[in-house]
This record gives C-alpha cells, structure tokens and sequence, in this order.
C-alpha cells in the first residue's frame, strides 16, 4: 500500500513553493520595514497554555487541538495559533521589563483538527504580527495597515478590511446578560448544538452558520450599541486613524471571533475569491491575556493570516506569473567530457558572483537536450562550449530571448558574468 500525507496536511513543492517563497520574502519585509522582528515558539505547547489563553469555549479548544500524552504523561498540544505561544514566551523572559513596547511577528505551522475542504487544512501556515504594550487605537491601525499594505503589495483586489468593537469587562457583562436573557426565551429557534453557549458565550451566535438563525440574528441587540465610554473612544480612534491613512473598512457588527481573548476591536479581511472560508485573516485586541497567563497586566493587538489562502487569492487573480518566479540567469551547455569541466567551473564563479546558473550533472548528456533544459530553465542567456569553440578558446553566447548569438574568447567571460550580475541588479 502507497503512503499518504495525513489527511487534510498538504506537501507544498514546486511550482507553488516559488509562490510561496515569494510571498514570504514580501511579508517579511513588510513587516521589517514596520519595526517587528520575528519569534519562533515550539509547535508544541502544554495543553493548559490554549486552555487558558484562548479559552475551554471555543471549538479550537474544545474539538480542534492535536492533543496528547507525551511519555512522562504530559499533556501537550500542537499550536492550533501562534497569539498565546508569544504571549507566553513573553512572560516566560520578561521581555517586556526592558522592551515595554513590543513588536512581534511569525510564519510557522498551525494546527487544528477541522473537516479539511477547500481553504480549510489541518496544517496551516499563519503570518501574524503581535503588537503588544499600549492600548492606543494607533496601534490597533498599524496592525490593520501593515496587513492592509501587504495585500496592497500583492495587488489583491476585492478584499474587504471588516471592523468591530466587541467591548470590554465594563460594558460586555451587561450586553451578555441582555443577549442570554433573549436566546434563552427563543432557546426553540436555536440549533442545539449552540444551546451550552448561551449561558457561557452567547456572542458567538453570530458566528452560527445555520440559515434558520439569519432572522434571529437581524433582532438582536448588537454590542458596538452598548459600548461604554472608553471603548466607544477608542472605537471612534480607530476609524479616524484608518481613515487617515486612506485604509478602507466597512463596520460589521456581526463580527466576534472564534477565540475568547479579545476585547475592543475585532476585525478581519475577507476576500470575494475565496468562497465559503472567506476570511483571509483576523485579528483585534487581547488586553487580558498577559494578565491571565501570568505576565502584568499589559494591553495588546494582533493579526494572523492564513498562507494557503493568501496563495488561493493570488492564483485566482492570477497576480504572479510562478515560471518568472525561478528562472535561471544562465545555462551552460557543454559538447563532451573535454568540455564539461570548464562549464562546471563558469557555473561556479557565476553563483558565486550571485547569478542563477544552470549545468547538466550528467556528463554524458546531448547538447540537444541541455539547451532543451536550458530552456526550461528559463535561462536569458546560454553559454555553448562545442568542439569548435574548444578548438578556437572561445564560447557561444546566446541570448535566448533574441535567437542572436556571438563568439567570445575564453578571457571575456569574467567580464561578461560581471555585465550579467549588474544587469540583474539593475532589474531588481
Ligand atoms: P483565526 O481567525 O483563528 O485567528 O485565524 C487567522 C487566520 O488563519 C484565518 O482567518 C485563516 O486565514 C487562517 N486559518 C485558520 N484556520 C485555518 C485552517 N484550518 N486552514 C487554513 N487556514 C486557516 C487566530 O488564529 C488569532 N491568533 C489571530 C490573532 C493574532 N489575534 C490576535 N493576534
């Protein structure tokens, strides 16, 4: 019997790996160019870490984690997201005793044992920024806007950034007592398997996909209309900064997110091309969890996004040609065994001196066939070392692109590898 991948976790290669590769490359930059430098935390977590971070109600906790004995009977789980790893990590080194601001950022795998369907994995790979120590609406807007230049980057279109304010511990108890009251007397209309969320999570409600409960949902009271004064400020903050910067947004109420540590701004981009799992990424403010998980009270903001859906988006719209994306400077293709050994040097110098270079490892392949394969490559420039040219110390050189070609002596080639490199440097 073959072996297969584990269901619902994917083996990402070529050509998609140069996608992913290139959009990796533009997050990282983005998000150096905003001052957050990266952290990486282990896969594996204890259990108790999602337990308290992102709350024993939600469905990540509750039926998604990978969790297990390891074998000195510690429950562990695989990360199902990266917030309550930095967080710990955080509180773990006291970083925040000489960095009272920080900011944060990761690219990694993520867990969670969901129905695998188009968008939705059991691994995923999330891009996130934490941006942790103050409680101002401009730092609510630089999360949105980092994200928000991004996907402007990678000229996505059709995207949509969605705001909320979920409140906080002053206005949220009586908003929930007001919302547990009501879906406790329709309990009737309400699909069962929503009935222990009314006592302990009735927000979440919104979130239901179930069609029967789309005119419920039209009748109940909305939290961003029982803001306190504090959230309505910084609520109203938030707007303007995003206006400011020229970021579009549209408010949707309906907006709760599926973990429980956020208070105050709740927010996320989704995207017309990706069908049913629309959300190309979530976010909003988590003021508590350093508190609950053992650091001094410190207020926070985040943002993660989901990779694969990122890749989806960009197929779609067919942003990014992938053959562009790993095509070699040059080729060089060589007769026979007396010239294979001069190839294998100029390919060396020309990667070390930066370009892309391609050679046959296989000394007894046709010329025919490597300039097949150099064409493949994608190469713009191919240098041909036949038993003519052996004779004369000269090379072929041909532009690929132009069918034109041209005899350069074997002193040359320093100098045209040079032309080569600046020529590429020039492009970038
Ligand atoms: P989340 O909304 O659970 O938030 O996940 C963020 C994004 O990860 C989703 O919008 C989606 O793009 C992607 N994602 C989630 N689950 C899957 C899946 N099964 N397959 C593919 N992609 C998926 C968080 O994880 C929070 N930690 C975000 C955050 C950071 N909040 C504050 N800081």
């Amino acid at each position: 019997m073959k072996l297969q991948s584990v269901r619902g976790m994917n083996d990402i290669f070529f050509p998609e790996m140069h996608l992913w590769h290139f959009v990796e490359e533009k997050i990282r930059r983005i998000y150096k160019n905003f001052g957050y430098s990266e952290i990486r935390t282990p896969y594996l977590e204890s259990t108790q870490l999602f337990q308290r971070g992102v709350g024993n109600d939600t469905d990540i906790v509750e039926k998604e984690m990978y969790t297990f004995e390891d074998r000195s009977g510690e429950s562990l789980s695989l990360r199902p997201e990266g917030t309550a790893s930095v967080v710990r990590a955080i509180v773990e080194h006291n970083l925040l005793r000489e960095n009272p601001i920080m900011k944060l950022y990761y690219l990694g795998p993520m867990f969670r044992h969901e129905r695998p369907q188009k968008g939705r994995y059991r691994q995923f790979y999330q891009y996130g920024t934490e941006l942790i120590g103050t409680d101002d609406p401009w730092s609510d807007i630089e999360v949105m806007a980092i994200h928000h230049m991004l996907y402007q980057e990678l000229k996505l279109s059709g995207q949509t950034l969605r705001l909320n304010s979920i409140g906080c511990s002053t206005c949220r108890p009586k908003y929930k007592e007001k919302l547990t009251a009501l879906l406790e007397a329709r309990k009737g209309e309400i699909p069962e398997d929503f009935h222990p969320r009314i006592q302990t999570n009735p927000q979440r409600i919104f979130d239901h996909k179930s069609e029967k409960l789309v005119a419920l949902k039209k009748e109940l009271p909305l939290i961003i209309n029982s803001l306190c004064e504090v959230c309505q400020k910084h609520f109203e903050g938030v707007q303007e900064g995003l206006k400011t910067l020229g970021i579009e947004f549209v408010i949707d109420p309906m907006i709760v997110r599926g973990l429980d540590y956020y208070n105050r701004t709740a927010f996320e981009f989704d995207s017309k091309d990706l069908g049913a799992q629309s959300a190309v990424g979530g976010g909003g403010r988590y003021n508590d969890m350093i508190e609950q998980l053992g650091g001094k009270s410190t207020p926070a903001v985040g943002y993660a996004g989901g990779l694969e859906r990122l890749i989806m988006i960009l197929e779609v719209q067919n942003q990014v040609n992938k053959s562009d994306l790993f095509k070699s400077d040059v080729s060089f293709v060589f007769a026979d065994q007396n010239s294979v050994q001069k190839c294998m040097k100029w390919a060396y110098q020309a990667r070390e001196m930066g370009l892309q270079a391609d050679v046959s490892v296989q000394s007894e392949k046709s010329m025919k066939a490597q300039l097949k394969n150099a064409d493949k490559a994608g190469s713009r420039y191919c240098f041909i070392l036949g038993e003519r040219e052996i004779q004369n110390q000269t090379v072929v050189l041909k532009d690929m692109s132009t069918q034109t070609q041209e005899d350069l002596p074997w002193g040359q080639i320093d100098q045209t590898l040079q032309k080569l490199v600046n020529q590429k440097l020039g492009n970038i």
